[in-house]
């Protein structure tokens, strides 16, 4: 079976922005756009133009400066949010639309306070102006993890038929298991007709901690386009993050699935998007935490000293990180402690050693870390001699 080619479509712009007190500005959503552009995502969803004029403004900036991205805007199934997000990707090379309305039955009594029919309806037109503006229209069915298979063919094939070229399955509350989700992408993919000719995209949230379990069952399924963020930024619990997306399909190939995304460059954009939207990430966030490449129990570092493989699945150089690191605190044995020592220049006998490793368990009791400066304060004050 050939290697397919997953599209990374980032929205950390547009719904990871959404976060309180993560608002960037034009020239902060310029930088960040630069950087997923380096980063090689596929598409960037830089906006929701209609929203504020701030928004516009950088949507209309981030499509003039994009050269190898797609740019996308945002906007629901409502003339002006369409020709607002027209005119902002006018400057755009390959500009996209992502326009939808609510389809679970939720969405259409309670918010729309409308009727399936009307919403069909509006999904159609809105798909048919929007590709009156643009040839890449994406779809979306919000809440559609929540909306009935049935339902979400019918409205999905009816976008397929009014111009869409992706259809997006949102799981906006978080909701689905991921053999849910995956089986509901199944569906789409046997039951809609025209589906060969678009593209299947997973947008799922974090409510339960799923959302990156569901996008990987949605592309296992069918999907071959994943919208995440950077360190899975986004409202309440956040959305599916793309270092880790990426990162599953780089380490299990039998998937046969791949991205263009460039991983050296993960840890210095999620650095990057933490520092401007003032959201730190998590010490033991997978891929991009301060903890993800750092051993600390004994048992651990003696396997790593002796083989990195035996605690890492993943090269820390894949994702941009120089090296694993080995921390020294009071859960640390004798094999650690010899290694950093080693690395200080300091070379003891058995006998030696045991006597460094009583006092470093002294000092390590009274800190959490044990840091280069505290060890050559310990092997001063112990007389301690390197051993030939
Ligand atoms: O979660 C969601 O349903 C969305 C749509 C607007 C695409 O973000
Ligand atoms: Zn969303």
């Amino acid at each position: 079976m050939s290697v397919q080619k997953i599209q990374i479509f980032d929205t950390t712009l547009r719904d990871g922005e959404q976060v309180p007190g993560c608002k960037l500005n034009t020239q902060e959503k310029l930088v960040i756009a630069k950087q997923l552009e380096l980063l090689g995502v596929d598409v960037i969803e830089a906006g929701f133009p209609i929203s504020s004029p701030g928004d516009f403004e950088a949507v209309k900036a981030i499509a003039k400066q994009t050269k190898e991205s797609t740019v996308c805007g945002l906007s629901r199934a409502v003339e002006n949010d369409i020709r607002t997000a027209a005119e902002a990707l006018k400057g755009a090379r390959q500009p996209r639309i992502h326009t939808g309305i609510g389809t679970s039955d939720l969405h259409v009594r309670y918010k729309l306070r409308t009727t399936r029919e009307e919403v069909m309806a509006r999904a159609v037109e809105a798909v048919k102006l929007a590709k009156s503006f643009v040839e890449d229209v994406e779809f979306y069915a919000e809440d559609a993890g929540r909306t009935d298979n049935e339902f979400l063919a019918r409205i999905c094939e009816l976008a397929v038929k009014a111009g869409a070229t992706v259809l997006n399955i949102p799981d906006t509350t978080g909701y689905c298991l991921p053999e849910e989700y995956g089986a509901k992408i199944k569906y789409l993919y046997e039951n809609v007709k025209g589906i060969e000719k678009v593209c299947l995209s997973t947008h799922c949230h974090n409510d339960l901690g799923l959302a990156t379990a569901n996008s990987i069952a949605g592309v296992v399924n069918g999907a071959r386009q994943i919208e995440c963020t950077i360190n899975g930024v986004g409202e309440r619990a956040g959305n599916t993050a793309l270092e880790e997306v990426v990162m599953i399909l780089r380490q299990h190939p039998y998937l046969n699935l791949t991205t263009g995304v460039n991983s050296k460059l993960l840890t210095e954009t999620s650095t990057l998007v933490s520092h401007m939207m003032r959201m730190p990430v998590q010490p033991n966030k997978a891929i991009v935490g301060a903890n993800a490449f750092s051993h600390s129990s004994g048992i651990h570092q003696d396997g790593v000293i002796k083989h990195r493989e035996t605690y890492e699945i993943i090269d820390p150089r894949d994702v941009g990180v120089d090296s694993s690191s080995i921390v020294l605190t009071a859960r640390s044995g004798r094999a650690a402690l010899a290694y950093r020592l080693q690395k200080l220049g300091y070379n003891f006998d058995k006998e030696t050693l045991d006597k460094a490793y009583g006092s470093f368990l002294q000092v390590a009791d009274e800190k959490k870390e044990v840091r280069d400066n505290d060890l050559h304060v310990l092997v001063e004050k112990q007389n301690l001699v390197t051993a030939g």
